[in-house]
């Protein structure tokens, strides 16, 4: 028995899905526990795509049991169009997938709200994916959100419905300028999803238990990554959830001592969508280049991600934060072209020496990174499938890293396919 917690150990993108379908083959249960649709995670296997916002990349396996945490914000259109997608494709998802009762909902209004929100603010924007993840999440603080499970009782759900959206055209028609949601029409949609919904909602705190009790073998989708944590990250520019490993725990009712894995997913260079600090960025030139190799546009959005060197001191910080067993380190052949490669390993800030993360914004935004060099490896790492066969440059780049981020290494990706994985 195992339950294995995946995150992602820097601005999201790492790649997590990747590693989340190659450790899934030997999972029973594949499991989000928080985020919502801003989650874009890639899956290919054997050249065919697939991406996932909602619903556990485990899906694909015919025998796993994917579940969605309390911790989900649950948008009931994206996760409709994600279920007749996977059905055309031919996988089956009634009685393998199980939403949790507790889980809020994402309403049309907390979409328009993020998207004007954003608007709003003009240059001080976070760049969300204007998924209505942050309103969604504020409704649920402010203890006015709508559950999974209010879709029961229909009296107190359109009730519910009907003060928030009222509450929302307030907003939305007199601060943002924008026309009122008509709310017959939102409650009608609903009732429909009601129907649509009813097979997959269950306990899934019993669930996970029972599973655990039984020797299965868990595992935790993490969506985002540690730095846009709202707690631990690089606050404001963060999403609404907490998007560390303790998460899982929260996200679904199974407590701490069970769990046995925390698999950091980092890529071998960094990567941001969104605005905010990013001490490690490169110049346009070269993070278009970047860029290009790598595929580097958002899953969800198709923005183009902004590029930088690795940056130890965000591996360290996010070790320690997610109390990280092993590092999975993504996307090596990106690299492989590089005559040269730079590592963060500390900040400069003013005449001090950083080498933990400052939590004051405008310091992060003030620091300058320092690098050590490394020499490109120049070849190919796309076909090697076992750590000895890398170029010895790049396992010192990788250890290098490793010894840095105070973290053994298990897994190396070298290609977005399944195949192109190594353990160490
Ligand atoms: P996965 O799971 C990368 C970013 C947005 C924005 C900030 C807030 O694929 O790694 P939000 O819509 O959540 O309110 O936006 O967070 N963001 C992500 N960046 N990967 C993601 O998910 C992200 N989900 C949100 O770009 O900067
Ligand atoms: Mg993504």
């Amino acid at each position: 028995m195992s339950v294995k917690i995946v995150v992602g150990s820097q601005w999201g993108d790492e790649a997590k899905a990747k590693i989340v379908d190659y450790t899934a083959a030997k999972a029973d249960y594949v499991v989000r526990f928080q985020g919502g649709a801003n989650a874009g995670h890639t899956v290919i296997v054997n050249g065919n795509e697939f991406i996932f916002h909602l619903i556990p990349s485990g899906i694909i396996y015919p025998d796993k049991i994917c579940v969605i945490g309390n911790g989900v914000v649950i948008d009931p259109s994206a996760l409709m169009d994600e279920i007749e997608e996977l059905k055309k494709r031919g996988i089956e998802v009634e009685g393998r997938l199980f939403i949790s009762q507790k889980a809020h909902l994402v309403m049309p209004y907390h979409k328009l709200l993020d998207q004007a929100a954003e608007k709003h603010k003009g240059k001080n924007s976070i760049g969300t994916t204007g998924r209505g993840i942050g309103p969604a999440y504020r409704d649920k603080a402010a203890r006015v959100g709508i559950r999974i499970i209010d879709l029961l009782n229909r009296e107190v759900f359109v009730d519910k419905l009907e003060q928030n959206i009222h509450a929302a055209n307030e907003l939305l028609t007199k601060i943002y300028g924008y026309e009122p949601l008509d709310v017959d029409k939102v409650v009608e949609a609903f009732l429909e999803f009601d129907r649509k919904i009813d097979p997959y909602v269950t306990d899934i705190s019993i669930l996970l238990n029972d599973a655990i009790k039984e020797g299965k073998n868990i595992l935790f989708e993490g969506a985002q990554g540690t730095l846009l944590d709202i707690d631990h990250g690089t606050y404001p520019f963060v999403t609404s959830s907490n998007t560390v490993a303790a998460a899982a725990c929260i996200g679904t009712g199974v407590g701490p001592t069970h769990i046995d894995e925390v698999i950091g997913v980092m890529k071998a260079y960094t990567t941001r969508v969104g605005n905010g600090p990013f001490p490690t960025e490169f110049d346009d030139e070269f993070a278009q280049k970047i860029r290009d190799i790598g595929g580097e546009y958002g899953a969800t959005t198709g923005r183009p991600r902004r590029c930088g060197w690795f940056d130890g001191v965000i591996g360290r910080y996010s070790a320690m934060i997610n109390g990280l067993s092993c590092l999975a380190i993504t996307k090596l052949d990106v690299l492989d072209t590089l005559q040269e490669m730079k590592i963060c390993t500390h900040y400069q800030y003013k005449n001090r020496v950083l080498n933990a993360f400052p939590v004051d914004e405008n310091v992060l935004d003030a620091v300058e990174p320092v690098y050590e060099c490394h020499p490109g490896w120049m070849e190919p790492t796309k076909h090697i499938r076992k750590y000895g066969d890398l170029p010895s440059k790049a396992r010192a780049y990788l250890e290098r890293i490793s010894e840095l981020v105070d973290t053994p290494i298990k897994y190396v990706s070298v290609g977005s396919d399944r195949e192109q994985t190594i353990t160490v």
